[in-house]
């Protein structure tokens, strides 16, 4: 086994090959490297611009939320497939939450609770709604944020939520 470790959320992942995506943020392999030479995004503790704070902070809300509506989704799943993926996929958005915080340097709001269907279907096109809200914010981000590193985390998370959308595609058809 190696080290390999996510630049994007600086989780290490222990195994045999480089995982295609992060398992705990999602982020593309691109940003997963060796463990002796990566080098944590997340970790900078410098003064935030007033566009890039701006942007983390509507993140971190978005965040907050999908979290919560992924976790309302999870309950109501009708298959035990469907359950597992969305708790997976609200673990995967409070993971770019607490990415926020590290970057604001704040503590994690308190989770709150959202509403959503109890048909998978509807709970499908719902969740393509706000990947994709997400993604377009990100890539818009990625460009306004001033910091180097806060361009690359946007870019990364454009990525993910970019790959959700696919995901969540194959159920439907
Ligand atoms: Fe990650
Ligand atoms: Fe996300």
């Amino acid at each position: 086994m190696k080290t390999f470790i996510c630049e994007v959320c600086g989780y290490a992942y222990l195994g045999e090959e480089k995982p295609k995506n992060c398992p705990f943020c999602g982020a593309r392999h691109a940003f997963i490297k060796e463990g002796n030479v990566a080098n944590p995004v997340v970790n900078v503790k410098d003064v935030l611009s007033d566009v890039s704070k701006k942007n983390l902070e509507e993140t971190l809300k978005l965040e907050m939320r999908a979290n919560a509506i992924y976790t309302c989704m999870a309950g109501k799943a009708l298959t035990y497939e469907i359950n597992k993926m969305y708790k997976r996929l609200a673990k995967v958005e409070l993971e770019h939450a607490i990415i926020c915080t590290k970057l604001l340097n704040i503590e994690l709001p308190e989770i709150g609770s959202e509403l959503c269907s109890d048909q998978d279907v509807e709970n499908f096109r719902k969740t393509i709604e706000l990947e994709d809200h997400a993604s377009s914010l990100y890539s818009e981000f990625a460009k306004t944020s001033e910091e180097k590193h806060v361009k690359i985390m946007f870019t990364a998370l454009n990525q993910v939520e970019l790959d959700h959308i696919i995901l969540i595609k194959k159920y439907i058809i």
